[in-house]
């Protein structure tokens, strides 16, 4: 197979890391923003204890000059980006009545927002060279709305939108965009949810368990895959049949 550079925004948190590992397990070389360092470096010695060499580059996704230096440090470092992961995200949950303007903006920014700065910088070196695969991890409550969740929801389901028309633009040039939209996942952001309430989601949950990150990232590497090539503007939901629909 063909080692690629392979860019995760976010991927010292749950999701993020298992994608990383994933996607250094089918030879390609990973590297993922940080921008809390004490952080990002007791994960990178975590992560070298797993036998990972993973680059770090510092970087805010809500900042777009921050967005772009950080993608210019990774092609200066490990070469140009063939894959980008925007995985990136953060909850502030809350009822909308009560939901602040912080609460609304930091969502956005992070989770949708991030999605321009960091793919605008790497869309041209992909259409130059006339390869790239374009993923954006969504979320199951971008399609079917989430108590609490305005801003979250409105954040995610933007992501496909976002998906949907860089396909298009990108199709005829070797580049597939996708959008795989997790259910709830053992991870601190689920694990944050107040228990009694968690309890209640996971009872809905037809599989009888929260996801595994190890089960989003099979469907980051399969869309990754050369043999993909065909898939594009496509949404994978991945959620124990948690939400079903087609
Ligand atoms: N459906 C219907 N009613 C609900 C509800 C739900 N899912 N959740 C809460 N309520 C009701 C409560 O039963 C309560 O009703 P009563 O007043 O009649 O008793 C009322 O809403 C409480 O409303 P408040 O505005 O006072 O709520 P709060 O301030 O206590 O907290 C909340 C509300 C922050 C939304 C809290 O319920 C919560 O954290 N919910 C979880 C939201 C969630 O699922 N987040 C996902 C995080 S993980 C993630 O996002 C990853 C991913 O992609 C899947």
């Amino acid at each position: 197979m063909t080692t690629r550079v392979a860019l995760v925004t976010g991927g010292t948190g749950g999701i993020g890391t298992a994608i990383c590992k994933k996607l250094a397990d089918q030879g390609h070389k990973v590297a993922t923003n940080y921008r809390s360092e004490e952080k990002a470096k007791a994960w990178q010695a975590q992560m070298k204890a797993d036998g990972y060499d993973f680059a770090l580059v510092k970087g805010d996704v809500t900042s777009p000059d921050e967005a772009e230096a950080m993608v210019r440090e990774v092609e200066k470092t490990l070469g140009p980006i063939d894959i980008l992961v925007n995985n990136a995200g953060i909850t502030r949950d809350g009822t909308f009545h009560k939901m602040s303007a912080a609460q609304w903006g930091d969502v956005i920014n992070t989770n949708l927002n991030s999605v321009f700065n960091v793919t605008r910088p790497v869309i041209e070196g992909m259409r130059g060279r006339k390869w790239g695969r374009i993923i954006q991890i969504s979320s199951i409550n971008g399609l079917k709305g989430q108590y609490g969740q305005a801003n979250y929801a409105a954040a995610k389901a933007g992501m496909h939108g976002f998906t949907i028309s860089l396909a298009r633009e990108n199709a005829k040039l070797g580049i597939t965009v996708n959008t795989v939209s997790p259910g709830y996942v053992a991870t601190d952001m689920v694990m944050a949810v107040p228990e009694e309430v968690r309890a209640k989601i996971a009872a809905d949950i037809p599989t009888g368990r929260l996801g595994k990150p190890e089960e989003i990232a099979y469907a980051v590497a399969f869309l990754v895959d050369e043999q993909a090539a065909w898939i594009t503007g496509s949404n994978l939901d991945i959620n124990g049949g948690h939400h079903m629909g087609w």
